[in-house]
């Protein structure tokens, strides 16, 4: 390794209690779709539709964790890598989402958890990363308010399986993706579409956070809880009014509706008037049900958005510019690279008062690699991380909170709506032989974490 590319960057800068990890779920890395008794999940069923994923791609083996973890738990060691954040597979543990347990799925997560253990690395859990059993969703899925018990029942099974060693949990991940993604948009499973699916899964969801995070605490009372959250700097793309407006609306929806509820502040209706709609579903005793005291909050960060006023565009009357359009670097999802969006994020979710500790859970870029003479020189990506890293350096510095950072992700895998042609890893997978070649990038974060 050539130390001069590892910039002015030291570990020791960041202090002895700063959080190193990476971060994967379950269904973008474990394939084994049907295993041991496993149940179909939202995800099994969208990928099985014609043309909702990129190429035809679906994740029956994706990365085959599920056969190889033990390979790549020894590669994580070999990076150095202490913290690993990984996902329960809901229909592994119940394959029809409520009552039966399955035994073999249980045994699957010991069996990572203690590989874990013996190698040193801390397990963190997320409880729910976006795969909701199927049998769920036909009875409506997220949009069925009995989706918090559902939740709640689940949660109770894991933390009392795995809770005896496993201090670190994430309740929700990056609810406005999945909720939006999946429930407006239809691009993601569920594949439902409109204002009213979105409004009552977005409440659901946010009810069955915090009653997870209520059974974790119970259930394991000295586990250190959080849930995550997708943050984008917002900018306006010029200082008209009609812009700054527009970017104020877009930064609510994308940075704000989730998290405020959760600290008490409830749902920020005022900056974006579509959430009124949300009363029709908030029942009398919902308020006081939304709010939790998280040890911990995820941010999830990988770019900006700059936003234009385009009153066409229903609820929100914004535009996002492309990074296409604005002719600015950006990676393989078309998502600006623009290392200061995590100090400004950083910067913004300082304000609120009731946030105890900041970890970037997720930040990482998927660029075009290619794998020559055995080695995959993704110098783009090790830049990436040293830039992004930078910026939470200096948040640091100015004595913002920031206590951890987790590489997104470990190995290239099965990125969602864009199959597997979008790679993230630190590790490089060849998915018709499932060999792993540690990337340049993964060379320079063994180094900086040695
Ligand atoms: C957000 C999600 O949590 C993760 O599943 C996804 O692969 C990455 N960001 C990259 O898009």
């Amino acid at each position: 390794m050539n130390k001069i590319e590892n910039s002015f960057l030291n570990k020791d800068q960041f202090g002895d209690d700063f959080l190193w990890g990476v971060s994967t779920a379950a269904f973008q890395i474990e394939g084994a779709h049907d295993a041991d008794g496993k149940g179909s999940s939202i995800w099994d069923v969208f990928t099985s539709q014609k043309g909702k994923i990129k190429n035809g791609h679906h994740a029956l083996t994706a990365c085959d964790f599920y056969n190889s973890y033990q390979n790549d738990i020894d590669l994580m060691k070999e990076l150095n890598i202490p913290n690993f954040r990984f996902s329960i597979s809901w229909t592994r543990i119940m394959p029809t989402g409520t009552d039966s347990v399955n035994q073999a799925g249980i045994d699957y997560y010991n069996k990572i958890i203690d590989s874990l253990l013996a190698s040193g690395i801390e397990p963190w859990i997320t409880l729910y990363h976006w795969d909701l059993p199927q049998s769920l969703e036909t009875k409506g899925g997220w949009t069925n308010r009995e989706s918090v018990s559902w939740f709640s029942d689940y949660v109770a099974i894991c933390a009392q399986h795995f809770g005896d060693r496993v201090k670190n949990w994430m309740v929700i991940n990056e609810p406005s993706v999945f909720t939006g993604a999946g429930y407006f948009l239809g691009i993601h499973a569920p594949g439902k579409k409109g204002i009213t699916n979105y409004l009552k899964a977005m409440h659901h969801v946010t009810l069955a956070t915090t009653a997870g995070a209520k059974k974790v605490r119970n259930l394991v009372p000295e586990a250190n809880i959080g849930t995550t959250f997708s943050c984008t700097h917002i900018e306006p793309a010029t200082q008209s009014a009609k812009d700054i407006e527009a970017a104020k609306r877009v930064d609510t929806l994308l940075n704000r509706t989730f998290i405020e509820p959760i600290l008490g502040l409830g749902y920020p209706q005022a900056d974006l008037p579509v959430l009124k709609k949300l009363n029709n579903y908030i029942l009398e005793d919902d308020l006081n049900n939304l709010s939790f005291d998280f040890d911990f909050i995820g941010l999830q960060c990988y770019t900006r958005e700059v936003v234009k006023s385009a009153m066409l565009i229903p609820y929100i009357g914004a535009e996002l510019i492309s990074a296409e359009k604005r002719n600015v670097i950006s990676t393989d999802m078309g998502w600006e690279v623009y290392p200061p969006a995590l100090y400004h994020v950083l910067k913004k979710f300082n304000e609120y008062k009731g946030i105890k500790k900041i970890i970037i859970t997720e930040n990482g870029a998927a660029f075009p690699d290619t794998l020559s003479n055995g080695k995959v020189y993704d110098i783009k990506r090790t830049h990436y991380i040293q830039d992004h890293l930078e910026q939470i350096l200096k948040a640091r510095n100015d004595g913002l909170n920031v206590e951890g950072y987790f590489v997104w992700s470990l190995t290239d895998n099965f990125e969602w709506a864009e199959g597997y042609n979008a790679r993230f890893g630190l590790i490089h997978v060849d998915f018709e032989t499932q060999q792993r070649t540690i990337k340049h990038s993964g060379l320079w974060f063994k180094d900086f974490l040695s």
